[in-house]
């Protein structure tokens, strides 16, 4: 199966079957928009449950759920104002417009391009005579352009009030920080989550949902204190995982390593231990949900490709390819140590308090050195610039005593100096007694893709079984299945009636309700022969099919048949919830029984 025919064959039947499919297609669709069908919709939701239940419950941290539309102010604090840019360059023949280092990285050796400055990417298009991917005109001299992400938008009527559609969930809690520290009583650790969607005007969309101009983020925020605070390394340092290095990544032909987490952060190749933590609790979560850990890499952000608040960045890559083809390596989840850059710039944009009160165990004693600026000669000496050579001498007190050691100061306001004899500061050094200190938090933060995750999970479930292989289910059809765990299903269990005659269907229809009073997601079908019925299940990922035949009416038991193994065992239709459930918790297998 070659790459394409994957890639088509998991478009065709994501569309055909209800999983995702692009919007307006009544209008001409409009590119880098999706439409989650009844299928997808569900596994989306499952997938984000999925989530929840590891990076919010398990680690008892709390959600919430903020507006998609912020005002600019916010953006000009986070740099998205500034920062947010993918590198443009306009087809001077058709008018298309790309984006320049995709053009590079699609056609040479060159991986990252994102990395690379604008001059050279500029550089590389004239020396590697690069075209315009839509009509093959020569792009050489075309300038290659900062182009920001965001969608703009007006708040009410008017252009006054400025908006932007956020471009990543993160902003929403960073910006509610002053409350969300009340809401965890100013202590820290604490985490705040998200899952919610997320905007960017991305140059050219690609690959479904790969890369969406709106989609769904699942994020995490931990503010640790970076002096204090440690994450349970001991709970994951056992696990392996595979790492690509930056080192690697430099040294030509480098591949990805094997360790263990423990390895990894003490050998100082993760270069915090909370993102190493986050890596070893991310593995096992990749596993639950069925990504092949085969296909699978943390790789390291190199320096010049860091995001502008990032200190260290792993991203979670995962290959959609099919195996043997060439490599499709897709970003599913970023793993970033953002250091104290967003409260620190909230804090200094906003009017409020970013910072978290640290009381000490006992109060301690330290020595402040102050100021008491004598007015009545600063006035007439300095007029209007008096106020501000007294704040210059308050703020040189606190920063270097030593420069009132003489008998005049010097301070510097607005690049002209003022010189102040020092007995007219009031300077002195007084005894001061501290209950605690501000401190601004460190944020650590995992940040996953729903949608990239929504198509790995597909991409790597979906196999195809050759003729012949099925004909335990009494046919030999080739059978394509998507072997999604039960967890992430969007229906658990069919019932199918054997023929929809003699009360069959009745009993069918009672059954299939009694099992979704048990909280299952069910489905129902009655047409076409079983092992048509049961392919129509495979291709949708459901994990057990239940028949009800002739015996049932007089023995009250039920087939069920597995997906995977198409094995079969008959269940008393009374056990049948508890069996369904203790299936898809993975306590007992259709074969066991
Ligand atoms: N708050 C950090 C942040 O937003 P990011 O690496 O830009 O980091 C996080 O985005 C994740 O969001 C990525 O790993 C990717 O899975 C997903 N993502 C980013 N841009 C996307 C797009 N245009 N379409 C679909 N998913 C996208």
């Amino acid at each position: 199966m070659t790459d394409d025919t994957a890639t088509d064959r998991l478009t065709e039947l994501a569309k055909r079957r209800g999983f995702f499919f692009q919007s307006s297609e009544a209008y001409g669709g409009v590119s880098g928009f999706y439409v989650y069908g009844p299928e997808g919709a569900t596994l989306k939701e499952n997938l984000e449950d999925a989530w929840r239940d590891r990076f919010v419950r398990r680690e008892g941290h709390m959600e919430i759920e903020a507006p998609n539309v912020m005002p600019e102010p916010v953006f000009e604090a986070s740099g998205h104002l500034d920062g947010f840019d993918d590198m443009i360059v306009e087809c001077p023949e058709c008018g298309a417009s790309h984006r320049a280092d995709h053009i590079v990285e699609d056609n040479t050796d060159i991986e990252e391009a994102e990395s690379i400055a604008i001059d050279d990417i500029e550089d590389i298009i004239a020396e590697n005579d690069l075209v315009c991917p839509s009509c093959g005109t020569d792009l050489a001299g075309e300038p290659v352009d900062d182009f920001n992400l965001m969608f703009e938008t007006n708040i009410g009527p008017g252009s006054s009030s400025p908006g932007y559609l956020r471009p990543e969930t993160a902003q929403g809690i960073f910006v509610e920080f002053p409350r969300l520290k009340e809401y965890a009583r100013g202590q820290l650790p604490f985490g705040v989550a998200q899952v919610g969607a997320a905007y960017r005007n991305e140059i050219s969309p690609r690959k479904g949902l790969v890369r969406l101009r709106e989609f769904a983020q699942a994020e995490l925020e931990h503010f640790v204190d970076p002096e204090a605070d440690e994450p349970d390394l001991e709970s994951v340092e056992d696990v392996a995982v595979t790492l690509y290095s930056e080192a690697r990544q430099d040294d030509d032909g480098g591949e990805p390593v094997e360790m263990t987490v423990g390895e990894a952060v003490e050998e100082g190749i993760v270069g915090s231990a909370w993102v190493g933590y986050y890596l070893g609790v991310a593995q096992g979560w990749y596993e639950r949900i069925g990504i092949d850990m085969d296909r699978f890499r943390f790789r390291q952000h190199r320096s010049g490709e860091l995001a502008h608040y990032a200190a260290d960045c792993w991203d979670a890559e995962a290959d959609t390819s099919p195996p043997g083809a060439d490599p499709d390596w897709i970003e599913i989840t970023g793993f970033a140590y953002r250091g104290d850059y967003d409260l620190t710039k909230h804090g200094e944009y906003a009017d409020d308090d970013f910072t978290i009160f640290k009381q000490y165990d006992d109060p301690i004693t330290v020595e402040r050195a102050t100021v008491d600026p004598d007015m009545s000669y600063l006035g007439p000496e300095f007029g209007g610039d008096a106020g501000a050579v007294a704040d210059a001498l308050e703020a040189l007190a606190e920063r270097d005593r030593s420069a009132f050691e003489g008998d005049d100061v010097t301070v510097d306001v607005d690049g002209e100096e003022y010189t102040v004899p020092v007995e007219k500061t009031g300077f002195a050094v007084e005894e001061v007694t501290e209950a605690g200190e501000h401190v601004t938090p460190h944020v650590v933060e995992p940040s996953f893709g729903v949608d990239r995750l929504v198509y790995t999970v597909l991409a790597h479930s979906l196999t195809q079984d050759d003729a012949g292989e099925s004909e335990a289910d009494g046919d030999d059809e080739e059978r394509t299945v998507l072997t999604l765990p039960p967890e992430l299903a969007p229906t658990t269990v069919a019932v199918f009636p054997l023929m929809d005659k003699d009360g069959l269907g009745e009993r069918a229809g009672e059954i299939a309700e009694r099992l979704r009073r048990a909280g299952f997601e069910v489905a129902e079908d009655a047409s076409g022969s079983i092992g048509r019925r049961y392919r129509r299940q495979d291709e949708v990922g459901t994990p057990y099919c239940v028949t009800v035949d002739y015996d049932t009416l007089d023995d009250d038991t039920v087939t069920i048949r597995d997906r995977d193994t198409t094995a079969q065992a008959r269940v008393p239709v009374d056990d049948l919830p508890g069996v369904v459930a203790d299936l898809r918790a993975g306590e007992t297998t259709v074969g066991d029984r």
